[in-house]
């Protein structure tokens, strides 16, 4: 939700804040700014749409060359997708110049003191006011970073900031209260961003800033410290990922390229997790032993994707610890007033560590004693920075808007913890043969996924044979469902298309209204040698739906004959158990997604109206 560059060094400004804001459109793009400081003077360019529309624009006009700038790729919240409305926002002088990600929520109020001092504003944004704010603060003390820690004193909200003043023509200051920014630290180079992706190109050591932090950034150095300009402790690490990891490597999406590094993401969330004899070892838990053996209740809380993978470990920790879990939507939970105490583990997904309601829900369990474990796949992210501990998931960056991989390691996460949880408080010690083969099954997996995308060329056939049906249904039953409703999720985001996932069960209760002649509807079958009870129920619904005209696609395990004569189309996945089939039985959901969306001649990896991290509320 916006993506933010900065930089101060001997290279051109210019060329690396644009590389960096290649990088982070996945962010938003709604519109792209750059401002360079060159020879004294700050210098602007900025444009509604995509990125390009802005190097066009640099093409015809260029900027003079500098090496101190920043830019801004957005996320329209307040204000229009318009010229007026992009970053970098500058004071009615032209010498300072401001790049926003969050809200500031109290903007309405500063705006009308600044205007009666005066001031004249040039767009309908939130983000201007730190533009007017800044300048006048600098005019009293000569200091960007002082300047910067005032006016944070005085904002409300969320807020990443970066600005750069033509008074000060080497130095960059960021501020960060509850959305994301990081320093990269080269040699006489410095960089500021949202994520460590704008800069990987340059290097690989980095800072992770605090929660109301100022950084400053000159060419021989950082200075970090609080709102009140008391010096601050970071962290510094060093990213395990090179460049190349964020390039598409010759896939046309980063959406394929992501599906089809699902086998290895899987095998990095495993690698080092599980030992001799299936015993598993997951260091980073943290929460001691005898506070697991406490807990009486699981709340996992997630929004979107991870919210589906939310809904499948409640299965799984039902299953494998025997305590009640519930599955709740972040944006829901925070307020409301739930039942949640010291003896509650709260679970809180997130593939960016940022999504705002998540970490407001996170906060609202801490707050009532809670102990929280973060699943994450970004390293010092917000989320897992506030939780008491956190399992990342390895998977690697991801960069399409769209989920996929992110999804299929939290499910493997949530997985690995509730095991694990089983193991702390004994209940597997009854159940350990089920235990055993349960970690042995996730050690296969990653074959398992490998397999799915080697038989995907009739899923891509179907969904371009698909494009111009409106609607897609899809029903799922037990961890099926939420597997339907992550292939409606994909479909609707990329497609553009109406889908609904349901429960299968549930669609006698009223959704079967929608079945007319020739809707498609997938159908999730599950897995588990076709013995279950719930297998032989979703074999009737297909038969309900069917009755009413429906074209089915069946997604089925290797072997479950009984379902042939019910799919007009029959999607083959590898046996697993039933808890793990999700992993196996999503893959041809995405892929289906990103042919249709393709076929309908959409952006897969940049869908209309959304941002890849949401860090507004
Ligand atoms: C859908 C998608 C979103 C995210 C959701 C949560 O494809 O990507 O629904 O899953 O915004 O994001 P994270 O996992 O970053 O908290």
């Amino acid at each position: 939700m916006c993506g933010i560059v900065g930089y101060v060094g001997g290279q051109s400004a210019l060329d690396v804040v644009l590389a960096g804001l290649k990088r982070l459109e996945y962010r938003g793009y709604d519109s792209a700014g750059v401002a360079v400081l060159a020879d004294g003077a700050l210098v602007a360019s900025k444009k509604a749409g995509k990125l390009i529309n802005l190097e066009k624009e640099l093409v015809e006009r260029p900027l003079p060359a500098g090496g101190t700038g920043l830019g801004h790729t957005r996320w329209a919240t307040h204000g229009g997708p318009t010229d007026a409305n992009a970053h970098p926002h500058l004071d009615g002088a032209g010498r300072v110049a401001v790049v926003h990600n969050g809200i500031i929520e109290n903007f309405a109020a500063l705006r009308a003191e600044l205007v009666a001092r005066g001031r004249t504003f040039a767009s309908e944004t939130d983000s201007e006011v730190v533009a007017h704010l800044l300048a006048e603060s600098f005019a009293g003390c000569g200091d960007l970073a002082e300047a910067m820690r005032r006016v944070c004193r005085r904002l409300e909200g969320a807020f990443t900031l970066v600005a750069v003043h033509a008074d000060v023509p080497d130095v960059v200051v960021g501020a960060r209260r509850n959305s994301p920014l990081v320093v990269g630290v080269g040699e006489g180079e410095f960089f500021l961003a949202s994520d460590v992706s704008a800069f990987i190109a340059h290097t690989r050591s980095a800072i992770e800033l605090g929660q109301d932090q100022v950084v400053e950034l000159r060419r021989d150095g950082v200075t970090v410290t609080d709102f009140g300009g008391a010096p601050a402790d970071v962290r510094a690490y060093h990213v395990d990922w090179d460049a190349s990891a964020a390039e598409k490597g010759g896939y046309d999406h980063f959406m394929l390229k992501e599906i089809a590094e699902q086998p290895k993401a899987i095998a990095d969330t495993l690698r080092g997790r599980i030992g001799a004899g299936g015993v598993l070892t997951l260091d980073e838990v943290r929460i001691p032993p005898d506070v697991l053996r406490e807990i009486d209740k699981v709340v996992v809380v997630a929004c979107g994707t991870a919210f589906h993978a939310g809904m499948i470990a409640k299965y799984a920790f039902e299953q494998w610890t025997r305590l009640p879990c519930e599955t709740e939507l972040a944006s829901e939970f925070r307020y409301r007033n739930p039942i949640v105490d010291a003896r509650t583990l709260v679970i809180a997904i997130s593939q960016s560590g940022e999504t705002m309601d998540t970490l407001m829900a996170l906060r609202h369990a801490r707050e009532r004693g809670a102990k929280v474990l973060a699943v994450c796949n970004t390293n010092g992210s917000t989320i897992p920075r506030e939780s008491d501990a956190v399992l990342y998931t390895h998977a690697g960056p991801e960069v399409a808007v769209a989920s996929t991989k992110a999804f299929l390691t939290q499910v493997v996460a949530c997985c690995l913890v509730a095991l694990y949880v089983g193991q702390v408080r004994g209940v597997a010690a009854g159940r350990g043969a089920e235990v055993r083969e349960a970690v042995r099954e996730l050690a296969g997996m990653p074959g398992a996924v490998e397999d799915v995308l080697r038989t995907m060329e009739p899923v891509r056939e179907l969904a371009r044979s698909l494009a111009r049906k409106d609607t897609v249904l899809f029903l799922g039953r037990h961890v099926g469902y939420p597997v339907a409703l992550e292939g409606a999720l994909k479909l609707k985001e990329l497609a553009y298309m109406h889908a609904e996932g349901f429960a299968a069960g549930e669609l006698k209760h009223g959704p079967i209204a929608l079945v007319e002649e020739g809707t498609p509807v997938v159908v999730v079958v599950p897995s588990g040698g076709g013995q279950s009870v719930v297998h032989d129920k979703v074999v009737s619904n297909i038969q309900e739906v069917r009755a009413r005209g429906a074209w089915t696609v069946v997604i089925a395990e290797e072997g479950d004959e009984v379902v042939v004569p019910y799919a007009d189309h029959l999607i083959r996945v590898p046996r697993t158990s039933t808890l793990l089939q999700p992993l196996v039985a999503t893959v041809p959901l995405q892929v289906f997604a990103c042919e249709l969306a393709t076929a309908r001649g959409n952006e897969v990896d940049q869908p209309r109206n959304l941002a890849k991290s949401v860090t507004v509320e």
